[in-house]
């Protein structure tokens, strides 16, 4: 049986830092938010939104745009990594909030969890419920699998330029608009790592940056690898010699924390492909240098990133490769529609894979390509550390779906927080009634129940 995305939709909030504010208030360059890391705009949840609000906000918005009701509905995921309780689920708070619209118990048949791990757990969640409906369990339901996170890091650190906040629903079933999974290839790779995690009770991560940078690509890669046998193996994919698996792939979305490192990650996945391949003569000769190799090619990651001599040579390789007109080609093609989303809107850990994708179907689909029938890679990773690297195709009924998709309309009007604004909200020092918008027909959250026999309790409206 086949399954897949049938539609997706995006809740981002309306406030946002904007980099070049953010630049001149850290004392940074610019260049390095807009160019090195690819970052114009962070949005940002205002007093009265949480997590769960964004995931809300998501959800019904895929409801309304599809005219589902609950009945329609067997499953509701959630997935994030900005929890807020230790035992109760999201998704709990999600159907909650969706019954103040549709009515008390209209989702009480449909089963979910909250799933974690850092940013890869949606693509868990999006796996474990492809199966469910090719398992023949889903009875003609749809599952909605929804990615909600508030990237947050402290103020001064080095993550504090790759914030952002946001959820993507998606609407999966057995007969998807959008895109169908290929079925038996989906790869995963998992080790217990220290690269970026959040402690109980603590509010930002504790991050090794460049770790984690060099971790996520060695582990895509690594799934990759897993991908490829499997591909080959089930026959999906039929490698000819001097053929990479990423030539058999259209586009290439892969996990943006900040949308350069998708650039950089398909760099690294490129580069070790081709390097097997006899087009590889060329580039070295194009790009005038041997690729370096570290001191100890079988040290940890900590000794190459020890190993500065290596370092500096392999970026400058890595900056040489990703000009030659070989690889702007496959970055064009393949995923650069992919990174101007998260441009806009900045890191959505979880919701970023999926916000990556939804970017490409739209500005692909502008540029007046035909989808139909395209093959899809995606490359999830999550810290702590775990990848996986699966794929999809294109479906004839695409255009149903991509030909109302329009980020900017849906972004609406954005209010740009000053600097000030933005520490205040970020320290917390403001109430959930000091919110700096009003909206209306959207979940807020108005209480948190401070009471030793009630605490943490929260209480949520759907504004009028
Ligand atoms: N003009 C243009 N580019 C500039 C620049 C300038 N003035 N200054 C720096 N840059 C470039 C750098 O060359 C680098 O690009 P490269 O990776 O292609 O070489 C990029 O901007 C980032 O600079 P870098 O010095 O690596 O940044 P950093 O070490 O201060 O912080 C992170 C970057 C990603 C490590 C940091 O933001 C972080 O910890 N983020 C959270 C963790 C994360 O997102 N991990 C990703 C994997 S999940």
């Amino acid at each position: 049986m086949t399954a897949g995305i049938d539609d997706i939709s995006i809740y981002i909030p309306r406030l946002y830092v904007d980099a070049n504010d953010f630049a001149e208030a850290r004392g940074l360059d610019p260049a390095k938010l807009q160019k090195g890391l690819g970052v114009s705009k962070m949005a940002i949840v205002d007093t009265n939104q949480d997590p769960a609000c964004l995931a809300a906000n998501a959800c019904l918005s895929v409801m309304q745009n599809n005219k589902l009701s609950p009945e329609d509905i067997g499953r509701l995921y959630v997935s994030t990594e900005s929890s807020f309780d230790e035992s109760k689920a999201m998704n709990s708070y999600v159907i909650g909030m969706l019954e103040q619209v549709y009515g008390q118990g209209a989702f009480e048949h449909c089963g979910g969890v909250e799933t974690k791990f850092a940013c890869v757990s949606g693509s868990y969640a999006l796996y474990d419920n492809l199966n469910w409906i090719r398992a023949g369990e889903a009875e003609g339901k749809a599952a909605l699998v929804v990615v909600s996170d508030i990237a947050k890091y402290d103020l001064g650190s080095s993550g504090e330029m790759t914030q952002g906040a946001g959820a993507v629903t998606m609407l999966l079933n057995d007969h998807p608009r959008l895109l169908t999974f290929d079925p038996r290839v989906t790869a995963t790779s998992i080790r217990d790592e220290y690269d970026f995690y959040r402690p109980f009770g603590k509010e930002t991560p504790i991050v090794h940056g460049q770790y984690s940078n060099l971790l996520y690509m060695i582990q895509v890669r690594k799934a990759l690898e897993i991908y490829k046998d499997k591909a080959v193996s089930t026959g999906l994919i039929k490698l000819e010699p001097g053929e990479t698996i990423l030539d058999h792939m259209d586009y290439i979305n892969m996990h943006l924390p900040y949308s350069a490192m998708g650039k950089k990650a398909l760099a690294y996945l490129v580069r070790h492909e081709w390097r097997q391949l006899p087009r590889w003569k060329k580039i070295i000769q194009e790009i005038g240098m041997e690729e370096p190799v570290p001191k100890d090619p079988r040290g940890t990651i900590e000794s190459v990133l020890r190993d500065h001599e290596f370092m500096t040579k392999d970026h400058e390789f890595t900056k040489l490769f990703t000009q030659t007109p070989e690889y702007q080609e496959v970055y064009e093609a393949k995923l650069s529609s992919s990174l101007i989303a998260s441009k806009m809107i900045g890191n959505l850990y979880t919701a970023s894979l999926y916000l990556g994708f939804r970017s490409s179907l739209e500005f692909e689909y502008q540029k007046g390509i035909d989808l139909e029938g395209k093959r899809v890679g995606f490359g999830a990773y999550g810290s702590g550390s775990s990848a996986m690297v699966f794929s999809g195709v294109i479906q004839p009924e695409y255009k149903e779906v991509v030909k109302s998709m329009n980020l900017e309309e849906e972004l609406g009007s954005r209010r740009k927080l000053t600097l000030n604004e933005y520490e205040t909200i970020h320290e917390n020092k403001l109430g959930l009634e000091e919110s700096i918008l009003k909206t209306k027909h959207e979940f807020i959250l108005v209480n948190v129940n401070t009471s030793i026999e009630s605490r943490g309790e929260r209480r949520y409206v759907f504004t009028k």
